[in-house]
């Protein structure tokens, strides 16, 4: 229960998957240049800001070491020992940059009620931090545009931007320029989530070193262009799509994580008609023809004990949305 002064304000944001990601080379400023295609999922993380400002007296100053942060819900011995509650949780960045966009302290508490995988690939970091941007700005009533949501959002993390944006989307520059992809159709995924997480930072220096010890000759293979992915999004042909689902990042995370190989077969041979590392992993998704063949792939993956747990999920859905308490409504 978060303690505070005045009603919760709740929003639901949505994991991501990457149907494309081409990573460039290594940038001086430590990141890759992308070029990606972001889906977002039915997979959601709940959101809830409270204030702390009594209006009487000094502000309920948090600082950095002691950023108002908890977990909601059901929480897992995992989730608590793996969700920073610290200054270092996305969520929390989120609420310093925006307070100072708004010229005030983030005398906030944060509550964070997860379904997204932690450190999975599926960016439920990121989500924390979108759902922390659109949440604040409804609590403090701050009269900003959407473009300007963005903005911040781009400055806090790379995937924070899509987080907010939602649906189908390509990424360029690290992820966080985002054009919106037309995409009218529903997609089926079965997500299988592991029981560890991966570092996306190791798994980007992970592909970096694969990169720089490969021979000539036998290069690390890049994903193609993406163009067709486009198209085949465009048509809704799960086979089209399919045959074009591709991840840089994949040959790393399978190399730092060589099990997921078996996740991958696991699911083709449950009927999938693809498979696919998430992001930077280990979360791999799997894409069916329909919801029903989607149902009996997760039942059949679920008995093969190459992963934690499947979830069922489809996509493109809206990204970051208040679900209670606007105190704007
Ligand atoms: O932006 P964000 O904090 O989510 O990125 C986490 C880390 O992932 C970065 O510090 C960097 O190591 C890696 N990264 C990258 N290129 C990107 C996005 C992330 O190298 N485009």
């Amino acid at each position: 229960m978060l303690s505070a002064v005045g009603p919760p304000v709740t929003v639901r944001v949505p994991a991501k998957i990457n149907l494309h990601l081409a990573v460039g080379d290594l940038r001086p400023d430590g990141y890759h240049d992308l070029v990606t295609v972001f889906q977002a999922l039915n997979l959601f993380d709940e959101i809830s800001v409270v204030s702390t400002h009594t209006g009487r007296g000094p502000v309920d100053r948090i600082g950095p070491g002691a950023p108002g942060i908890e977990l909601l819900g059901d929480v897992t011995d995992a989730q608590r020992a793996d969700v920073p509650l610290d200054a270092s949780n996305l969520a929390w960045k989120a609420a310093v940059a925006l307070a100072e966009v708004a010229g005030r302290e983030p005398d906030v508490r944060i509550g964070l009620r997860k379904s997204i995988p932690v450190a999975g690939g599926m960016a439920g970091g990121s989500a924390d931090a979108a759902g922390t941007l659109l949440a604040l700005a409804a609590l403090w009533r701050l009269d900003l545009g959407r473009e300007a949501l963005m903005e911040v959002a781009a400055g806090v993390g790379s995937d924070v931007a899509f987080a907010l944006h939602g649906g189908t989307a390509l990424g360029t520059g690290r992820g966080e320029n985002l054009v919106p992809v037309l995409s009218r159709h529903t997609f089926h995924w079965v997500v299988a989530l592991q029981d560890h997480g991966l570092s996306t930072p190791a798994v980007f220096g992970e592909l970096d070193r694969l990169r720089a010890t490969s021979a000539a000759d036998t290069p690390v293979k890049r994903v193609g262009s993406v163009e067709p992915v486009l198209e085949a999004v465009a048509s809704g042909e799960a086979r089209s799509l399919a045959l074009l689902l591709g991840n840089d990042l994949q040959a790393a995370a399978v190399s730092m994580d060589p099990g997921l190989r078996r996740t991958l077969r696991a699911g083709v041979t449950a009927g999938a008609l693809a498979g696919v590392v998430s992001g930077s992993g280990p979360t791999c998704v799997f894409l069916c023809a329909d919801g029903p063949s989607a149902v009996r792939v997760a039942a059949e993956l679920s008995g093969a004990g190459v992963c934690r747990t499947v979830r069922v999920a489809h996509g493109p859905v809206p990204g970051a949305k208040v679900i209670d308490g606007d105190p704007a409504r």
